[in-house]
C-alpha cells in the first residue's frame, strides 16, 4: 500500500526519492506525490500528481530539485485519489510538509480541534490534519522535535510518518507507530523509506524504527526519541538483501521472474532445517520445548488471500503428518467473531509481508486472550513477526509482484517442515520422516521441470483466457490449490474464476457446466484418483472442457488439456500442482494484456482494514 521515501544530503533528493518511489510501485498505489525544502522560510517545493510515478515524473517542473526531500505513493482511504488528496500534506503555516502511511483514527476529534482554532482543511485526508497539529504545535515549540512529538501525543491510530520544515532545511522527521520506519545510512546523507528495497540500492547499512520512537535525520547522522522526548540509542544492521532482488533482471515481469525463483527459494527454506540422524527437522525459531510442543491440541491457522490458502495447505500437512486436528481461517473474519481461545492450541499467523492489517490485528487480539502465536513470515523482523511468540521465517527473498508466488510456495514447505517436526515428537515414523524429508529435498529440481513446460502452459493459458469464467476443482488437500489457482486467474487476468470442492460440483454448480465453463481439475494420481475420475467423466458428459494438472497416468481423453506434473510424497502434491497454476495465471494475464504486477485495485501489502 502507501510508500514512503526521503533522502537529506548534498544531492539533489529529487530523482534519489523518485527512483525509491518507483522500487515501492509495486506495493500498490493511485497517486504520488513530492516535497523539497528549497531553504529559508517558505522553501517547499511541492509536486503531486494521479496516478504513476511516470505521470508525476512528466509532470515535475524543472524548478523542483534538492534536498530534504520526501515522497510518497498513496493507495486511496480517506477520500478519492486526486491531485489535492495526494501526499505531501502542508500545514495551515505552509512550514511543514508530511507524507504519512496508515491511518489516523480520532480524525473527527482532531478536525474539531482545527475548527476551533480557525484552521480549514483542503483535503479529505486524515493525514493533512496531522500536518496542521504540528503547525499548531509548532507555535508552542521552537525545537521541530518537540512540535512533532506534541502533536503525535494528541494522534491515535497508525503511522510511518516523514516531515520536512521549511525552517529547518537541513533535516528530516519521522516517526513509526504501527506502520514500518526503516532509516538508511550513507556517507555523509540519510535515506529513509517504509520499505528497506526502496533504499537497498544506495545502502545496506539501516535502523529500523521500533513503535512510538521519532528520528530527526541530518546528512552526518540521526537522533531517537520516544514521543515523551527520552533519547533512544539504535544500533544499525547490515541487510543481506540484494539490489538485484528489486530489479527484473531481464524478465518482461515481476511474477515471472518470481515464479522462476521457487527452486532456490525452496532450498533456502529448507537449508540447514533437515536433522537426518533423528529423520526430523529443526527449527529453531519457534521458542517451543518438546513437551509444549507435544501438549498442543489443535492448531489453528490465520492469513488473508494467499497466505490463508498457504494456510490451508499447512493445515492438511499438520493433520496428515503429525494427526493433529488442524483448521485454517480467514484473519480478517477472525477477528471479528469474538473467538473462544483454545488453551491448548497452538496459533500460527501466516503473512508474506508481515504487515497485513488484518493479520496483525488477529495476533494482537489472541495474544492480548493469551493464546500462543507462532507466525509463518516472509519478512525479516515485520511487525507480524515481531508480535508473536517466534515461528519461522520461510526466506523466500524480497517478492515484489502483488500476486503471491514463491512466498506461498515457501510458506508450504515451512508448514511441511513443522509438520514433520510435530511428527516426530509425536508418532510420525522415522521412515516417513525420512520420506517427506527426502521428497522435500528433490521439491526444487520438480518444480524446475514443472517450468521446464511453460511453452505447453502458455498455449493452455491462451485458450483459458478465451472465456470469461473458469470453475477450478481439487479435493481435499487438492482443494486449497484450486483456490488459489482461482485466486491467482482473478487477481492478475481479470477473469472470473470460481474454486469448488470437486465432489460439490453435483450439489449445485454442475448446472454451470456447458462448452462455454471450462474447468481446471487439479487432479493428483492418489487415494481419490478413481472419485476425481468420476467428476471429470461427469463434466464431460455435459462438454464442459477440462483442463487437468495431473500425474501421467491420467487418461489422455478424460481432458481437452493435460499438463503433467512429476510425482512427490501424496502429501506434498499440492505444492507442486499449484506451479502450472501460477503460470497459467501469468500467461492468462499476459494473453490478455493485463498490467501484471500492479493489478488494478490491489496492494501487495494491505496494511488497512
Ligand atoms: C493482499 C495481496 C495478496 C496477499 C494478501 C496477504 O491482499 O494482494 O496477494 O496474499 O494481501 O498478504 P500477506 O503479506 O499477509 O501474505
Amino acid at each position: 500500500m502507501c510508500g514512503i521515501v526521503g533522502y537529506v544530503g548534498t544531492r539533489d533528493g529529487v530523482p534519489i526519492v523518485l527512483e525509491g518511489l518507483q522500487r515501492l510501485e509495486y506495493r500498490g498505489y493511485d497517486s504520488a506525490g513530492i516535497a523539497v525544502v528549497g531553504g529559508g522560510k517558505g522553501g517547499l517545493k511541492l509536486h503531486k500528481a494521479k496516478g504513476r510515478i511516470r505521470d508525476l515524473q512528466s509532470s515535475l517542473p524543472k524548478r523542483l530539485k534538492g534536498a530534504p526531500t520526501i515522497g510518497h505513493t498513496r493507495w486511496a482511504t480517506h477520500g478519492a485519489p486526486n491531485d489535492v488528496n495526494a501526499h505531501p500534506h502542508v500545514d495551515f503555516s505552509g512550514r511543514f510538509a508530511i507524507v504519512h502511511n496508515g491511518i489516523i483514527e480520532n480524525a473527527p476529534q482532531i478536525k474539531e480541534r482545527l475548527a476551533a482554532e480557525g484552521i480549514e482543511t483542503t483535503s479529505e485526508t486524515d493525514t493533512e490534519l496531522v500536518a496542521h497539529l504540528i503547525g499548531l504545535a509548532a507555535r508552542e515549540h521552537d525545537d521541530p522535535m518537540a512540535a512533532v512529538r506534541a502533536a503525535l501525543r494528541r494522534v491515535e491510530g497508525a503511522y510511518g510518518l516523514a516531515i520536512v520544515d521549511a525552517e529547518h532545511p537541513d533535516r528530516v522527521i519521522v516517526a513509526r507507530l504501527g506502520s514500518p520506519i526503516v532509516l538508511g545510512l550513507g556517507d555523509r546523507e540519510m535515506y529513509v523509506a517504509s520499505d528497506v528495497g526502496a533504499i537497498v540500492r544506495h545502502t545496506k547499512q539501516v535502523v529500523h524504527l521500533e513503535d512510538g520512537e521519532i528520528a530527526q535525520l541530518e546528512p552526518d547522522g540521526f537522533t531517537t526519541q520516544t514521543l515523551d522526548a527520552r533519547p533512544v540509542q539504535k544500533v544499525s544492521e547490515l541487510v543481506d538483501l540484494d539490489a538485484a532482488d528489486y530489479d527484473l533482471g531481464g524478465y518482461e515481469h515481476f511474477l515471472r521472474k518470481e515464479i522462476g525463483e521457487q527452486p532456490e527459494a525452496v532450498e533456502r527454506c529448507i537449508s540447514g532445517r533437515i536433522d537426518e540422524r533423528f529423520s526430523t527437522v529443526k527449527l529453531g525459531g519457534l521458542n517451543l520445548e518438546p513437551h509444549e510442543l507435544r501438549a498442543i491440541k489443535r492448531v489453528h491457522i490465520l492469513g488473508c488471500g494467499s497466505a490463508y490458502y498457504s494456510g490451508e495447505v499447512g493445515a492438511h500437512l499438520i493433520e496428515s503428518l503429525a494427526r493433529i486436528p488442524a483448521t485454517a481461517e480467514a484473519a480478517s473474519e477472525y477477528r471479528y467473531r469474538n473467538p473462544v481461545i483454545d488453551p491448548n492450541g497452538l496459533y500460527i499467523a501466516v503473512s508474506q509481508s508481515g504487515e497485513t492489517a488484518d493479520t496483525l490485528a488477529a495476533v494482537e487480539e489472541l495474544t492480548r486472550k493469551g493464546a500462543r502465536v507462532l507466525g509463518v513470515i516472509n519478512q525479516v523482523g515485520s511487525a507480524i513477526a515481531r508480535s508473536n511468540n517466534g515461528g519461522i521465517y520461510i526466506h523466500a527473498g524480497p517478492e515484489v509482484s502483488v500476486a503471491s508466488s514463491k512466498s506461498f510456495t515457501s510458506t508450504c514447505i515451512a508448514f511441511a517442515m513443522l509438520a514433520v517436526h510435530l511428527g516426530r515428537i509425536r508418532d510420525l515414523s522415522p521412515a516417513d520422516g525420512d520420506r517427506v524429508i527426502t521428497a522435500l529435498r528433490e521439491l526444487p529440481a520438480k518444480i524446475a521441470a514443472i517450468l521446464e513446460q511453460e511453452d505447453q502452459i502458455e498455449e493452455a493459458a491462451g485458450w483459458l483466457a478465451q472465456f470469461e469464467n473458469a470453475m477450478f476443482i481439487g479435493r481435499v488437500r487438492g482443494y486449497p490449490i484450486a483456490r488459489e489457482g482461482a485466486q491467482k486467474i482473478k487477481e492478475v487476468a481479470y477473469l472470473h474464476a470460481e474454486a469448488y470442492q470437486a465432489a460439490e460440483l453435483k450439489h449445485g454448480p454442475l448446472a454451470l457446466i456447458c462448452p462455454e465453463m471450462p474447468v481446471v481439475a487439479v487432479v493428483a494420481d492418489d487415494e481419490l484418483a478413481e472419485k476425481q475420475r468420476s467428476t471429470l467423466h461427469e463434466i464431460k458428459a455435459r462438454q464442459g472442457p477440462i483442463l487437468a494438472i495431473a500425474h501421467e497416468t491420467l487418461p489422455t481423453e478424460l481432458a481437452e488439456r493435460t499438463i503433467v506434473v512429476p510425482r512427490t510424497e501424496p502429501e506434498l502434491d499440492p505444492i507442486l500442482m499449484n506451479i502450472p497454476l501460477q503460470l497459467l495465471a501469468y500467461h492468462a494475464a499476459r494473453a490478455l494484456g493485463r498490467d501484471i504486477d500492479k493489478p488494478r485495485n490491489l496492494a501487495k501489502s494491505v496494511t488497512v482494514e
